[in-house]
């Protein structure tokens, strides 16, 4: 099934972004993902879709557990203050969250558990026994990446237990030479324990994968799954590990004292239990959303780098326990900075608050990213200087231009009213024309080519001001009709123009509402001119430029 385009029927969908852990601060790279399920979901709304965004804190984990260690707080402490900051940090860039809560939460241990016993009772648990390396200092397993020794390879020292940063090579962490915890610098021993493990390798998980994938929106996304799932009636499906030994931060498995739920089982649930608790405070019929065959549709917006979670794991994990599948996975590529990495030396890793507490404009940030963002899973790249030359250009120099230089005069010599005959001129005729096209290309995610559309069109109208020239008009009364005219077609492009932006600049496209005294704008208005029977407001500044200082100052701070 590709994307599903619009067919004018009023659709109940369920969005969703991956869960950020709660042991860091949201920076820039996490944007991109926030940045564009908002867009997609702004869009969805506009045409009346009955559309939630759902997201929360994803709070389990021995990294969080040992973060807060070493802060000397406890785990709850630091989920909390964490959630503030992202709370903080997703309101600053407009992301419309419907529900955002976290995942140490009643209803997704409830709903975890839910699940587990229902894959339980379908015969996909497996119990077995596992050695795995512990730290006998700290009493505790030692997740891969907290083991390092000397390269099996090339001998160099200190390397992961997963790979060596010199040579490159990869390997299992028992393979290691001379291998120490990170967190004792004991040297692990082997240890036994019992495991639960979901049977993916189960012939029933293999058959519904196959036909599960050929759902999936994404080519590239669609091949890798393919290849993970392997060769008919021959699947590389392999049984996966959701359970862990104390201690550890999350939710302990019920009837088994000392197991706990691996995170990576309940994070995702964690989308189903924010869901729940928006649909408990709309009195929203959670069942009935979720249940197998129901006409809704649920999305998740992720980064590739967790793409084998989503498209194995999560689809099985909710069919097999009962509920629908999800209707499609959508993953984006990485950010970077100035072509490189985000880098702390370079001040590139940039953090969703310093970028507040510089002064610079979140709706800068989204319309620079939307405008590089398409539907593949193609690394994006960030260049600060052509961030401030584009937004310059195409918000300052293109958009907001066209209002800031026909208003005045509207106000002045018009009443504030535009003429109502000048709504079916020809440059209008041409932009209605064209902007059913947009609120395709954002359910798309081809948002690059929206915006690339968008600006050809505000390319046209800020000819047809040129050409016009209404403060030369403005010099002689003669030209009243004309002059009427020519700001009554340019205020109504510049509606239609907003009308295009909306989902990328939600904040400005409100002041834009405000300021020409019309209602909020939804995709249907295209149809819906300006008329003289209310008068715009006084002009207010709607954007600013950006200012290279500012972007030095970002740097500055994050270096
Ligand atoms: O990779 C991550 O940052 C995870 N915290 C994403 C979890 S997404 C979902 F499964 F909850
Ligand atoms: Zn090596």
């Amino acid at each position: 099934m590709s994307d599903p385009v619009s067919t004018g029927a009023l659709r109940r969908m369920l969005v969703t972004s991956a869960l950020p852990y709660a042991n860091g601060p949201i920076h820039i790279g996490h944007l991109v993902e926030y940045i564009q399920a908002d867009i997609w979901v702004r869009a969805m709304r506009m045409h009346g879709h009955e559309a939630y965004y759902v997201g929360a804190d994803d709070t389990h984990g021995t990294a969080i557990m040992l973060r807060a260690q070493s802060e000397g707080i406890t785990p709850l402490q630091l989920i909390e203050r964490v959630w503030r900051e992202h709370k903080r940090d997703f309101d600053h860039f407009l992301i419309s969250f419907d529900n955002y809560c976290s995942t140490d939460s009643d209803e997704n241990r409830i709903l975890s558990e839910r699940i587990f016993t229902a894959l339980h009772e379908a015969g996909l648990i497996a119990e077995r026994d596992i050695e795995q390396a512990y730290d006998p200092a700290k009493e505790m397993f030692l997740p891969d990446r907290f083991i390092k020794g000397e390269c099996p390879k090339c001998g160099e020292k200190d390397q992961y237990g997963d790979s060596c940063e010199v040579c490159g090579s990869t390997y299992r962490p028992t393979e290691l030479g001379k291998p120490y915890s990170v967190l004792s610098g004991a040297t692990p021993v082997k240890k036994t324990s019992t495991h639960y493990f979901f049977r993916l390798s189960d012939p029933r998980c293999e058959t519904f994968l196959r036909d599960w994938v050929g759902q999936l929106a994404q080519e590239e996304a669609t091949k890798k799954m393919r290849e993970w799932i392997g060769e008919d009636g021959n699947t590389k499906l392999t049984d996966w590990d959701i359970s862990r030994d104390a201690p550890y931060f999350g939710f302990e498995i019920p009837g088994v004292p000392g197991k706990y739920f691996y995170v990576w089982l309940d994070a995702p649930i964690g989308y189903y239990a924010s869901f729940k608790k928006l649909c408990d405070r709309l009195s929203l019929d959670f069942e009935e959303w979720v249940r197998p065959g129901t006409t809704t549709e649920q999305y998740h917006f992720i980064g590739k780098d967790i793409l084998y979670f989503h498209t194995l794991f999560w689809p099985a994990t909710l069919q097999f326990s009962g509920y629908r599948a999800p209707t499609n996975v959508f993953a984006h590529g990485f950010l970077t900075v100035d072509g490189t990495k985000m880098s702390k030396s370079r001040g590139t890793f940039i953090n969703a608050n310093s970028y507040i507490t510089s002064g610079l404009d979140p709706q800068w940030l989204r319309y620079y990213i939307a405008a590089k963002l398409n539907s593949t899973m193609e690394d994006i790249d960030l260049n600060l200087e052509d961030f401030r030359a584009r937004v310059n250009s195409d918000l300052v120099g293109k958009y907001v231009n066209i209002a800031s230089r026909t208003a005045g005069f509207l106000i002045k010599w018009f009443d504030a009213r535009v003429h109502d005959s000048a709504m079916n001129h020809r440059l209008l005729v041409q932009l209605r024309a064209a902007i059913p096209m947009i609120p395709t290309y954002y359910e798309s995610r081809e948002y690059s080519r929206a915006l690339r559309q968008i600006m050809e069109l505000a390319d046209a109208v800020n000819v047809y001001v040129d050409a016009a020239k209404p403060w030369e008009k403005a010099k002689n009364p003669a030209n009243a009709v004309a002059l009427h005219e020519t700001c009554s077609v340019s205020l109504e492009a510049f509606r239609l123009l907003t009308l295009a932006l909306k989902p990328v600049l939600p904040k400005l496209a409100k002041s834009v509402e405000t300021f020409l005294s019309i209602d909020p704008l939804k995709w249907a208005d295209v149809t819906t001119p300006l008329s003289s029977a209310r008068s715009i407001k006084p002009y207010q500044h709607l954007i600013q430029r950006v200012d290279q200082k500012q972007i030095d100052a970002l740097l500055a701070v994050n270096r």
